[in-house]
């Protein structure tokens, strides 16, 4: 398991954006470092939006307050996106900003007027006398104009939907399944939050530079995220800031106690890996205490809960070895204070921190928080009142 070299600066950048002062502390501390990690992220955003036909620098003019300024580029067309520390004679683009007002807007939650004191200098050079759509400066200045928007818009968070994003990066998530708006419903809450996720299963099996479609849409839907992503292969071709991929078996219970130990408690874990029963079973019963109270444990891919060759079974219906067997006994134990304990030793760790289990088809999220609430008081009438009273003084007939 390896840790990026930047991830500790991110995490403190994540989680001390809150206050303008903290902000200018931590550019204080390090700014050359903390300016190459608020570029490389505004450079992973910039992929989100359309931008130029051929290359365009851009110019960071970055501000630090009592430490000068320092220059960065940020070249966007394209091949993609790359970040330099540098400058350039006469930039077509070059964007002024002070470092703790960049580092908020990156690495902040969404605020209205994200970018809002942001200022953008064009190359002041005079234009050809005469307009004509292909000459060579106006095509150029247009260029330079699309690089602006794109590169403005990616110094904050994506505003838009999960499914947008899941077709943008090619998840299955929506499309091959349709489980996007439900995560947007109960996953939504924490979009603006400094969350950490853990998904099980990257894609693309034995091809390492294949997969990571969800991660990366992850990411960028949990813009304060640190996401990261389980394969039983190596996927370490995928690791770009804020997502790590990590190689190992769901079914191992000892790897995964060691790697809530490293990167965890989670606030969110979703399992899309093997989908064999056994293995999601494993998974989550490994997992689930790693959770933080108020988060959430999600479980796809449910139909191979019914398919013998996935370990699941089509015709008991309450087998609890099958996925979905199982999260029925989840279901028995949010009452577990109304059924009582004959013949347990008692309230099981799942009885007592699952609050809410929300099933779609083929989608389970499992909600993880206190069970507390009292069983229905023993006073309560526990027979029907109305039972032997003749039928015409029944209500409604019944
Ligand atoms: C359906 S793909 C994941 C797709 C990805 N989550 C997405 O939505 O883009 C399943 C992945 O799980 C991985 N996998 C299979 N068995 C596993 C296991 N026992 N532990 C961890 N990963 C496993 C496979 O290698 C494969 O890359």
């Amino acid at each position: 398991m390896n840790d990026q070299p930047q991830t500790t600066l991110i995490q403190r950048l994540l989680s001390t954006v809150d206050t303008m002062d903290a902000c200018a502390r931590l550019a204080r501390e390090d700014p050359e470092s903390v300016v190459a990690v608020t570029i490389a992220e505004v450079a992973g955003r910039a992929a989100l939006y359309p931008g130029p036909c051929s290359p365009v620098t851009v110019q960071f003019d970055v501000d630090v307050p009592g430490a000068g300024r320092i220059g960065y580029l940020l070249t966007v067309g394209p091949d993609g996106q790359q970040a330099r520390p540098g400058r350039v004679d006469d930039p077509w683009v070059c964007v002024r900003t002070d470092l703790p007002a960049l580092v908020r807007d990156v690495f902040g939650p969404a605020s209205p007027r994200t970018g809002a004191d942001r200022e953008v200098v064009m190359k002041d050079e005079p234009g050809p006398a005469e307009y004509r759509p292909d000459d060579p400066w106006l095509v150029q200045r247009d260029e330079a104009t699309r690089a602006a928007y794109q590169v403005l818009r990616a110094c904050g968070p994506y505003q838009g939907d999960l499914t947008t994003l899941a077709m943008h990066f090619g998840s299955d998530k929506w499309g091959g399944h349709w489980y996007t708006p439900h995560y947007e419903r109960h996953l939504g809450r924490y979009r603006d939050q400094p969350v950490t996720v853990l998904e099980i299963g990257i894609g693309g099996y034995h091809d390492p530079a294949a997969g990571g479609a969800s991660l990366r849409m992850w990411k960028h839907y949990f813009h304060r995220g640190m996401v990261y992503g389980l394969d039983v292969y190596d996927k370490s071709p995928l690791d770009e800031p804020r997502l790590t991929t990590i190689r190992g078996d769901q079914a191992d219970p000892a790897f995964l106690a060691d790697l809530a130990a490293r990167y965890g408690p989670f606030d969110i874990v979703i399992d899309d890996g093997s989908h064999v029963s056994s293995h999601v079973i494993t998974a989550f019963t490994a997992l689930f205490p790693h959770v933080r109270p108020g988060g959430t444990y999600v479980v796809e891919d449910l139909h191979t809960s019914y398919w013998p060759e996935w370990g699941g079974n089509g015709t008991d219906l309450a087998d609890p070895t099958t996925s979905v067997g199982f999260l029925k006994t989840l279901a028995d134990g949010l009452h577990h204070r109304d059924r009582g304990h004959a013949g347990s030793p008692g309230p099981s760790y799942t009885d007592q921190n699952v609050t809410g289990i929300h099933l779609y088809h083929n989608l389970a999220l499992v909600e993880k928080g206190l069970n507390a609430e009292q069983a229905n008081a023993a006073w309560r009438p526990r027979y029907d009142p109305m039972r032997d009273m003749p039928a015409p003084q029944r209500v409604n007939g019944e």
